[in-house]
Parts: C-alpha cells; structure tokens; sequence
C-alpha cells in the first residue's frame, strides 16, 4: 500500500464529473476544488456513455425506483471520470462533495452550493474502498492511471 511522506495511508477514489456540471460550465472549478484539497490527480477521461453502461455503472441501485431516470441523466450528456489519490480520498471526497440532497448538504460542500436537487447534483465520489476500486476499473485500465512524479523535472 503506497504511503505519503507522513507514513500516511494513500487512497485512491473515483470522482464523477456528471452532465449537469458541464451544462453550468462547472468542470474547471470542481477539478480546481479537489487540487487545493491537496488531491493528486492520477487518471481522467471525458465520456458519453450510453444508457447501458450508464445502468451498470449505477448498478447497485437497480431495485431503486429512480434507477432509469438517474441512468437517463448520466447518459444524456458527456461525463468526466478522474481518479483522485490522497489521504482517507474515499471518505474525504464524498465530504466536499456533500450529501446527497443539496438542501441537506453542509455549508462549503460543492453539492451544496451547485446542486440543483438529489438528481441533478454535479457529483459522484465512491463510497467504500470497495466500490471505488469497482469503478475505477469501470473507467479505466490499470496502465491508464499514472503515478506521476512530484518533483519537477529539471534539464
Ligand atoms: P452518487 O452515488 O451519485 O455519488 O450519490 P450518493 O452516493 O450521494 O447517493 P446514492 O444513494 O448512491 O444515489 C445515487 C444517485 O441516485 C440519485 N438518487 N435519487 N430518492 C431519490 O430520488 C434518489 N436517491 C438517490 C441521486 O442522483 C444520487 O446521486
Ligand atoms: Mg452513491
């Protein structure tokens, strides 16, 4: 398991980018948010999935009565996929993002201050170490995600 400087546990999660963020013109300043949060950015990719893969993706909730019209709205436009790494990522991301229903979500959170309502709310971040190793390898290969260097590069 790789660790940071601080003998820290480093996690890897994966954050959803959803369409109703690229109609508000909101993807710069999301992805800007998570690098100030100290986040590194390990692997990205802008796609339209289709429905199909937009169920599977939101697979767990199947049962669930707003598992068509969720899947409906992650399909209808472009989505972006990016692998955030940080410390405690999986708990910390879901903790900007904010809760599901922006009226229920924290001052500071970006649900909160971008979110329309429970469906059209910007953002989805894994919510178990489990589930974010699942669609992580939903979006990309392992040779996909760069473990890139810190340092810069001097000639
Ligand atoms: P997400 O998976 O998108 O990050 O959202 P979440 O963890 O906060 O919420 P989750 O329970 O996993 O639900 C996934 C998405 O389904 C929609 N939803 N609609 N009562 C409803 O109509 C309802 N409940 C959930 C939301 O768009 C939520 O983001
Ligand atoms: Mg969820």
């Amino acid at each position: 398991m790789k660790k940071n400087r601080k003998n820290k546990e480093l996690e890897q999660t994966l954050l959803l980018i959803k369409p109703d963020a690229f109609c508000k013109k909101l993807v710069g300043t999301i992805i800007s948010r998570f690098e100030k949060e100290g986040f590194r950015i390990l692997a990205c990719r802008m796609v339209w999935l289709s429905l199909a893969k937009a169920k599977k993706f939101y697979a767990e909730h199947r049962k669930k009565r707003f598992h068509s019209p969720l899947s409906r709205f992650i399909a209808s436009n472009p989505v972006m996929a990016i692998v955030l790494e940080g410390e405690e990522a999986v708990f910390k991301v879901r903790k900007i993002i904010g809760a599901t229903d922006p009226a229920k979500a924290k001052r500071g959170s970006l649900r909160k201050r971008y979110a329309q309502d429970d469906r059209f709310n910007v953002l989805h971040g894994s919510d178990s170490k489990i589930s974010a190793k699942r669609e992580i390898a939903f979006f990309f290969n392992p040779e996909e995600i760069y473990r890139w260097k810190e340092k810069i590069y001097r000639r």
